[in-house]
């Protein structure tokens, strides 16, 4: 986040006391409740009681809206935080006594209250979008920040050209890597021909468990090479293994030179979901090193914020 967008945050955070934030009930109600807060720096906290609704709507989706501001007299004074967080449940006493300083820090004048900790529970805000708005800057000015966008790159590599594209993206995206291995052998002429066969029959052959669970990122980036005008076999097991468990998808392959379109298009139909962007690379440019060029609009499309200003 650019320094001087988050100081203005820190000190829009830091000046106000009160958030409202909206949770999602049962039949998708949207509900807004007014609660008072402490940050650790962008992380928000906030206490509510344990029977509340929000406590309900928060354990069936942990989605959050809240926003933090104050009235102006002057309109080019106006400013204040919309953010979309994740909320959590803090468990641990050392946290939870940590939070309660920081709360006492802003509240002080609850020093003396009388707050059973069996009748409360204590919600951690990590953001994911954050829109600082700042009329300062001209009048309905808003900067659109993306925090944290936890992404992991899936891919499987018979001879090791699709593993170098999948490592450059994982140093420059600082993500997460997983690489699919294989139970059979796909080495020398046999594993070739294997492999070209399976392409065609479109087969799933056995795959190791998957370290990581995709449903736990916000996107997954899934890398092939082109067997035969098709996704490798491999990568159709995962697909089709993970469907239904996959967030926002990328896809990228690499090849000698043909058949791509088709084997993007097969990747979207076995996890039935279309991808933000598809990147083809050959072969030959990973060996000239032009791949990395190649990727820049990919990591750039990705990396920028897709959400609507939620002001
Ligand atoms: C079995 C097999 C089939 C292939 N079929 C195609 C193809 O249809 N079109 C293409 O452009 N490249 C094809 N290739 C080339 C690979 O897609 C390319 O070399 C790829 O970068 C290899 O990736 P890897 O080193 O990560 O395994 C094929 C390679 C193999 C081994």
């Amino acid at each position: 986040m650019d320094q001087s967008i988050r100081s203005k945050a820190l000190a829009i955070l830091n000046r106000n006391r009160i958030m409202t934030v909206a949770t999602l009930r049962p039949d998708g109600w949207p509900q807004a409740t007014t609660v008072g807060y402490a940050n650790d720096g962008m992380t928000l906290y906030f206490l509510c009681a344990r029977q509340s609704q929000k406590v309900q709507n928060l354990a069936r989706d942990n989605r959050a809206s809240l926003t933090i501001g104050a009235d102006s007299a002057d309109p080019m004074a106006i400013d204040g935080i919309s953010m979309a967080a994740h909320a959590e449940i803090v468990e641990t006493a050392d946290e939870i006594s940590r939070i309660s300083q920081l709360l006492l820090g802003k509240y002080p004048e609850y020093a003396n209250f009388p707050i059973n900790r069996d009748e409360i529970r204590v919600f951690r805000l990590t953001p994911k979008v954050i829109s600082v708005l700042d009329y300062s800057k001209g009048f309905g000015h808003a900067d659109l920040v993306e925090a944290g966008k936890k992404i992991l790159i899936v891919y499987y590599s018979r001879t090791g050209t699709t593993r170098i594209v999948a490592e450059h993206l994982s140093r420059v995206m600082k993500c997460d890597l997983e690489a699919i291995a294989e139970t059979g052998d796909r080495n020398g002429v046999l594993g070739y021909w294997r492999s070209i066969i399976e392409a065609r029959r479109q087969s799933h052959p056995p795959i190791t468990a998957p370290r990581k669970d995709p449903s736990q990122y916000d996107l997954v980036i899934v890398g092939t090479p082109v067997w035969a005008w098709s996704v490798s076999s491999p990568i159709r097991s995962y697909l089709a293994a993970s469907r239904g468990k996959l967030p926002e998808m990328a896809f990228f392959c690499t090849l000698g030179g043909a058949g791509g379109d088709r084997t993007f298009n097969q990747m979207e139909g076995i996890a039935g979901k279309a991808p933000l962007i598809r990147c083809a690379i050959r072969a030959h440019d990973v060996t000239e090193g032009a791949y990395r060029e190649q990727l820049n609009p990919f990591i750039t499309a990705l990396a920028l914020p897709r959400y609507a200003d939620p002001l």
